[in-house]
């Protein structure tokens, strides 16, 4: 074949091996370091096109739409513009208001998901203005859109996706850098964010390389029928998107909570048959997330905490997997990757096809 998985057992393993050099690609030459600012060429908007623009409205499906609500923390934290994410699924079935001072942004590896696809049409029938975050280049979803920002992350054959979730970050950080530059984010906070935007690629190869250590505990975490992903704030995206992939290939139920909402409900369910995997990075949450794992330490619940090397967690049982540390707005990404590892080797332990799982398509493109 043109494009085989080499010498990899499987496309996902060799998908999540190339994230580096994919990260490497979505950034270069869109990183302004003079002015501490993005530099996309397909956004053709002027600065007070820019400045006008009084919302963003992503749309995406599946884990595109779980990276959309990571965008929309970073473009509402850097940029201060209310954004969310919503699922393209549902968005055109609710009659939904189009504002002409909206920037919608709709979010897609393939480029052909039918959903995201009308959503596109619905908004520019009624006059709104869509940018793509896009893979496949000259896709429909491409086409449709009034520009946007190509992702560069190569083909991408394994159902579950890997490669093109993680440049649907970073291009949203570029951007709500860009956004950011031209209404409150100062030059020193944009300089800042480059930095660590520059770092990220050798940080994931740094996780990518403790591949080991998280196929142990993945062994354990296959066995288990059930398990929570919970996360806060910006860490809440992170945990949908890792419930997604462990139950897209490993088909065992995997549900995602805000942490702060487990005492609202879902701590119910916590016993020693019900693996807890929680983000806990160290920012102005630790604190909280700490003493939610103390909740769940206390129903016997068993713990995994995804967390940085200065987090102390006191005293609680839990088997800790310290992942490198980014600026607070770029750690998502970061905490996302190992997600993807511990969903590939309960997979791969369970003997299941990882790129091609039951069910699923590579892209959904019927109704
Ligand atoms: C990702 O692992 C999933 N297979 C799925 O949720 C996917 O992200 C979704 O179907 C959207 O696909 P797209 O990015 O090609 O539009």
């Amino acid at each position: 074949a043109a494009y085989d998985a080499g010498e990899h057992d499987s496309f996902m393993r060799k998908e999540m091996l190339e994230q580096p050099s994919a990260a490497e690609r979505v950034l270069r030459g869109r990183l302004d370091e003079r002015f501490g600012t993005g530099h996309l060429g397909g956004l053709d908007m002027d600065a007070r096109e820019t400045r006008a623009i009084k919302r963003v409205k992503i749309l995406g499906c599946g884990s595109a739409y779980y990276v959309g609500q990571m965008g929309a923390s970073l473009v509402e934290e850097l940029a201060r513009i209310p954004a969310d994410a919503e699922a393209a699924s549902e968005f055109r079935y609710r009659n939904p208001v189009i504002e002409p001072d909206t920037l919608y942004v709709a979010v897609s590896q393939s480029g052909e998901t039918i959903d995201t696809l009308l959503a596109v049409q619905e908004i520019r029938r009624k006059g709104g203005r869509v940018i793509g975050l896009v893979n496949v280049v000259g896709s429909a979803i491409a086409r449709e859109c009034d520009g946007g920002i190509y992702l560069h992350a190569g083909p991408e054959v394994a159902v579950a996706s890997t490669k093109a979730l993680t440049n649907m970050f970073l291009g949203f950080a570029l951007l709500a850098l860009q956004l950011g530059r031209v209404r409150d984010l100062s030059i020193a906070d944009g300089k800042r964010l480059i930095a660590g935007l520059s770092r990220l690629p050798e940080q994931i190869q740094e996780i990518l390389d403790g591949e080991e250590a998280l196929a142990a505990l993945a062994t354990d975490l296959a066995g288990a029928e059930s398990l929570f992903f919970v996360g806060r704030v910006r860490g809440f995206p992170v945990a949908r998107e890792g419930a997604q992939k462990f139950k897209e290939i490993s088909y065992r139920h995997a549900e995602a909570y805000q942490t702060s909402e487990l005492k609202h409900g879902p701590l119910a369910l916590i016993s020693p048959e019900v693996p807890t995997i929680a983000i806990v990075p160290a920012d102005e949450l630790t604190d909280r997330n700490v003493a939610a794992l103390h909740e769940i330490a206390a129903r016997g619940g068993p713990l995994v905490v995804l967390t940085h090397a200065d987090v102390d967690l006191g005293e609680v049982p839990c088997r800790r997997i310290d992942v490198p540390r980014s600026e607070r707005e770029l750690d998502p990404i970061l905490l996302t990757i190992p997600l993807q590892l511990l969903a590939f080797h309960a997979a791969q332990v369970l003997g299941h096809d990882i790129d091609k799982p039951r069910n699923l398509a590579k892209s959904v493109t019927v109704e």
